[in-house]
Order: C-alpha cells, then structure tokens, then sequence
C-alpha cells in the first residue's frame, strides 16, 4: 500500500517513513526542505536500502501538490506532518503560521476530497490543551486557549480534518497529538537537525555539550513543580514514529471508532527541565554548562500523558526510556560534529 509522507525529511516524519518501510508499506516524500535538510533522506536510504521518492513540492501551491497524486493514483494513505513548528517564531511572525501550517493541511484535504484518499493520520500535539487543567492529560481533557500561534495552527487543524471527515464519507482520519519528541534512529543515521539555534531543549543540551553553543539557559526554576523547572512528557522519536504505522494499519483494519479518532503520543511519564539535564550528565559523561535564566514567555508549566488509549487501541508501547533518548540524541551530536 502507498502513502504519502509530507515533511518526510523532517524529525519525525523521516523516522517515521523508516518505521513504515520496515513494516511492508511503500513510501513517497514530499518535502520542499524549507526546515529541513534533504541529507537526511540519504540516511533513511542506508537504513533502508532503498530509494524514497521525494518530491521537493511547497504544499501552499495546490496545483503543485494535486500534480503529486495525478502522478500517484495508487496513494491510499497520507501521513502530514509537514509544518512549522518554532513556537517563539509563531509569535513573532503568527500569519506565517497559519498561512503555511493551514494553507498546506487545506490543500492536502483538498486532494483527500479529490482522489478519495481512504486513510488520513494529522500530526497533532500537546500543544493543543494549553496549560491543562490537570494531569494526566487524557484525549478527553478540556483543550484550554493555546500558548502561541503554533498551538492555534494545531488546535484549527483538528478541527479543520474533524469537520472535513464529517463532510465526506470514504474517508477515515486520526489524529495523533505528539508530546515532547527526542532523541534519534538507534542506528545513528538519522535524528533531529535542527534550522539555527535550537529552541527546543534536548538539541540545546547536546549542542551546548558539544561545544556549538558557549552555555544554555533553564528557563526559569521558580514554577510550581517539584523542581521548580518546568515538566514534560519526553518520548523518543523512534516510538513516535512506529505509533504512525499503528495508526495507518488500525485504519487500514477499519478498527477505528469515529471517522476522526485521537490518541495521545506521550510516555506516560513526566520529567523537568533539570532532570533531563541530569540524566543527559549521566549517560554522556559530560558537565553541562548551564545557568538559570528568566522564565520563557508562553511556557506551559506542567503536562505529561495518559497514553492508556494508544496503548490499549492500536497496541503501541514505548520501547525507550529517557536515559535512551539521551543517549541516542547525544550520539546523533556528535555524529554530526563529525567526532
Ligand atoms: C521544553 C522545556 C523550556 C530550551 C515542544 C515543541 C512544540 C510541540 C510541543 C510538537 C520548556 C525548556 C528549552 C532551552 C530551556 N511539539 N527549555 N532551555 O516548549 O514543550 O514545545 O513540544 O508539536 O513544537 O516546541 O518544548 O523543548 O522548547 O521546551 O529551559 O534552551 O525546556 O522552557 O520548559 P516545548 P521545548
């Protein structure tokens, strides 16, 4: 069976196209390389052995994107995770956001509608239920008003696929709502490259060890958490991904119990600011030179998983723990600083 993978060279969409391959589906790319970069489909190809079709196509211009499945008449499933994703950026910069996140998932849905494309899985996040109202948070916690642009593009997203479900009706879509993914392929080949200075915690640890950055910030230790730093729901990207296979064969199946089911993508386990540091000094050997800095606008404080959903309704278990993201995102650095 096809599908197609959009924003198949980024983090979690080139994991994901290794998982599909390594479970007997066929894959085609589509990736214009605006966020990322297109050596990493030559990793995927070693751990492979086979050639991925990319298309280097800007899924905001719809002639361009409906030309990919003229092309492919045999697509039966869409996996889209082509997106921004830099929340302090979405503030800056909010109509880029929903121009590029919006605009693209519209002309994907645009072509579902088109070619009755069966199988439809949106990359969703956490993002979605702002601060929670408790935690665990599960899919049915109440989604609050999102932190920044970004968490808006994905909170009008899940309606936007939802309402687009309701209107057709060969169609079946799922929405999967990531937590905090980390680390990297365990072969080494691939994991996260980030565009610029990294936002986002792990590559701030791992660059900062590696020497690329002089010294990262925690950005605050004064929040109501066991620590004081904020907490998050840390999930290796490699478990991610083969949550995405779940998914696919659990529509392929017609297992799914709405035309629009959601399950949560997190560990099930909350870990701080701090503790990630300590557990990155821990399997790496290394002294993180880190200072605490001034709280970060738009931080969530609190928020961690309950995944019995996704454990229980498409089988998936995580396999790694936070000392193995650690590790394979520290090894993944310095496979990219060359040593
Ligand atoms: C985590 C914690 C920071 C960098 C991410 C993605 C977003 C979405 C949800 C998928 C926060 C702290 C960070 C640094 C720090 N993912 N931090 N110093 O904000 O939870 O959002 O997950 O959709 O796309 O961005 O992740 O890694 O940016 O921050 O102290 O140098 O680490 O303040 O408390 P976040 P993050």
């Amino acid at each position: 069976m096809k599908i197609l993978v959009t924003g198949g060279c980024g983090f979690i969409g080139s994991h994901t196209i290794v998982d599909l391959v390594q479970n007997g589906y066929e894959v085609i790319s589509v990736d214009n390389n605006s966020r990322s970069n297109p050596v990493i489909m030559q990793g995927i190809e070693t751990i492979l052995g086979k050639k991925i079709k990319n298309y280097p196509v800007d899924l905001c211009n719809f002639e361009d994107t409906r030309a990919i499945f003229q092309e492919n008449p045999d697509i039966e499933g869409i996996i889209h995770f082509a997106a921004y994703k830099a929340v302090g950026e979405s503030v800056e910069n909010p109509l880029l956001y929903f121009e590029n996140n919006n605009g693209s998932l519209v002309n994907i849905l645009k072509c579902v509608d088109e070619f009755v494309i069966p199988h439809f899985v949106f990359s969703s996040s956490c993002t979605v239920y702002g601060n929670p109202v408790s935690i665990p948070v599960t899919e049915l916690t109440p989604q609050q008003p999102p932190e920044s642009p970004y968490g808006s593009t994905k909170q009008m997203g899940e309606a936007i696929v939802q309402q687009t479900m309701n209107s057709l009706k060969d169609q079946q879509a799922i929405l999967l709502r990531y937590f905090n993914p980390v680390g990297a392929h365990p072969s080494n080949l691939i994991g996260e490259v980030p565009v610029g200075r990294p936002a986002n915690l792990v590559p701030a640890i791992t660059q900062t060890a590696i020497g690329k950055l002089p010294q990262m910030q925690v950005w605050g230790n004064d929040y109501d958490t066991r620590d004081g730093s904020c907490l998050r729901d840390y999930i290796h990207v490699s478990d991610i991904a083969h949550a995405h296979t779940l998914a696919l064969n659990y529509l392929v199946q017609k297992k799914n119990q709405t035309n629009c089911d959601v399950f949560n993508l997190g560990s099930g386990n909350g870990s701080t600011v701090l503790e990630v540091i300590k557990t990155f000094e821990k399997v790496s050997g290394e002294k993180l030179n880190y200072v605490i800095g001034p709280r970060r606008g738009g931080d969530v404080i609190a928020i961690y998983a309950n995944n019995d959903k996704a454990v229980n309704e498409l089988g998936w278990t995580c396999q790694y723990n936070l000392e193995d993201m650690m590790k394979t995102a520290w090894e993944w650095e310095k496979k990219l600083a060359g040593k």
